[in-house]
């Protein structure tokens, strides 16, 4: 199959009604998406990323309003902080109705909705009048794709249409959250944190790690690059591998003694938000140069440093050959 680039939502909108994948851009990352109420549309995700049927899938949808078509029981502060933070990088798992195929909740009882911010997809998603179905558009376990081209690396030949929407402003995906007696419960931290949550909710936020709910999104064999990545202390462990063949992830401008081969400094400021945008370019990258090993700092752990620090934490848990 042959993979193009483009900015036809014309054409995009004619592949999705007709049950094809079509790659959309969102503010987070790159998702492939598919008409989210035909099964068959939402197998060939499963297949072209070759995704556990396991791990449930979110429904993109253009606003708020259209909530209460996939999902009951929708508590006020869901719409409250919808009201503050979509469209925009923030997911919410809630009660499913039976129209939403088991297929995309991967037969759990809760369905995860959201609204990405980004021009074209909101169009695509407004003249469509469906939900869209889309996970990251990666390989499952890669780094997530924060440009087409990027897309078109890990899925090409696979997918008839990638949408073109520029780099994503933000880099890292959307934070997840749901809600229980005890207030809101974060399962993947992203740009919008527990402290916004917390104050605009006005409920109290507990993290779900290592908590009784599993989201299978928190396999730990997710966000990997192909090169083994360590997060420690650089300047120790330049020392310890020398810095021949070795790739490093720093948050600041930093001299190193070894330097290493390859060095990406993620935010000479000091800019978290930039650090986060430029995260996952740096990873293929230093996949794409050869990097026998990646050594990556710890970022300060506040605001997305939280989610940098996460997807770290995770690409450094599996070995890949
Ligand atoms: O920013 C994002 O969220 C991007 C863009 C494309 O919207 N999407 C994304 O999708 O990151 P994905 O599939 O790569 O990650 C979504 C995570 C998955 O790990 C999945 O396990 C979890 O959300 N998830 C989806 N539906 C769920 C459900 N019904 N219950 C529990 N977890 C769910
Ligand atoms: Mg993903």
């Amino acid at each position: 199959m042959r993979t193009v680039i483009g900015t036809d939502i014309d054409h995009a909108v004619e592949l999705l009604r007709g049950g094809g994948l079509v790659a959309i851009p969102t503010e987070t990352v790159y998702g492939l998406a598919a008409h989210a109420l035909d099964e068959e549309a939402v197998l060939r995700i499963y297949a072209a990323k070759e995704r556990p049927r396991f791990n449930p899938l979110i429904l993109h949808l253009p606003s708020a309003a259209a909530f209460e078509r996939y999902a009951v029981n929708i508590p006020k502060a869901c719409l409250t902080l919808a009201e503050a933070f979509c469209p925009g990088p923030l997911t919410f798992l809630l009660p499913k109705r039976d129209i939403v195929p088991d297929l995309v909740t991967a037969g759990s009882d809760r369905v995860a909705l959201r609204i990405p911010d980004h021009p074209l997809t909101l169009e695509l998603l407004r003249r469509l009048d469906l939900p869209l179905a889309a996970p990251s558009a990666n390989p499952s376990g890669y780094v997530s794709p924060v440009t087409a081209e990027h897309v078109a690396e890990g899925l090409g030949g696979r997918i008839p249409y990638i949408l073109d929407g520029g780099p994503c402003g933000v880099g890292l995906e959307s934070t997840i959250i749901g809600f229980d007696g005890e207030g809101v419960r974060l399962y993947r931290h992203g740009a919008v944190t527990a402290v916004q949550i917390r104050d605009v909710a006005g409920l109290p936020v507990h993290l779900a790690e290592g908590g009784a709910v599993t989201t299978p999104g928190r396999l730990k064999s997710h966000y990997a690059p192909r090169a083994p990545l360590q997060v420690c202390d650089v300047a120790d462990g330049l020392r310890r591998l020398g810095g021949a063949a070795t790739a490093v992830i720093s948050f600041q401008a930093t001299r190193f003694d070894p330097p290493p081969r390859w060095l990406r400094t993620l935010s000479p400021a000091g800019d978290l938000r930039e650090a986060a945008r430029n995260l996952f370019h740096a990873l293929r990258e230093l996949d794409a140069a050869g990097a026998d090993i990646i050594l990556a700092e710890r970022f300060p752990d506040e605001g997305l440093g939280k989610a940098i620090n996460d997807r770290l934490d995770r690409a450094q848990s599996i070995h890949r050959p």
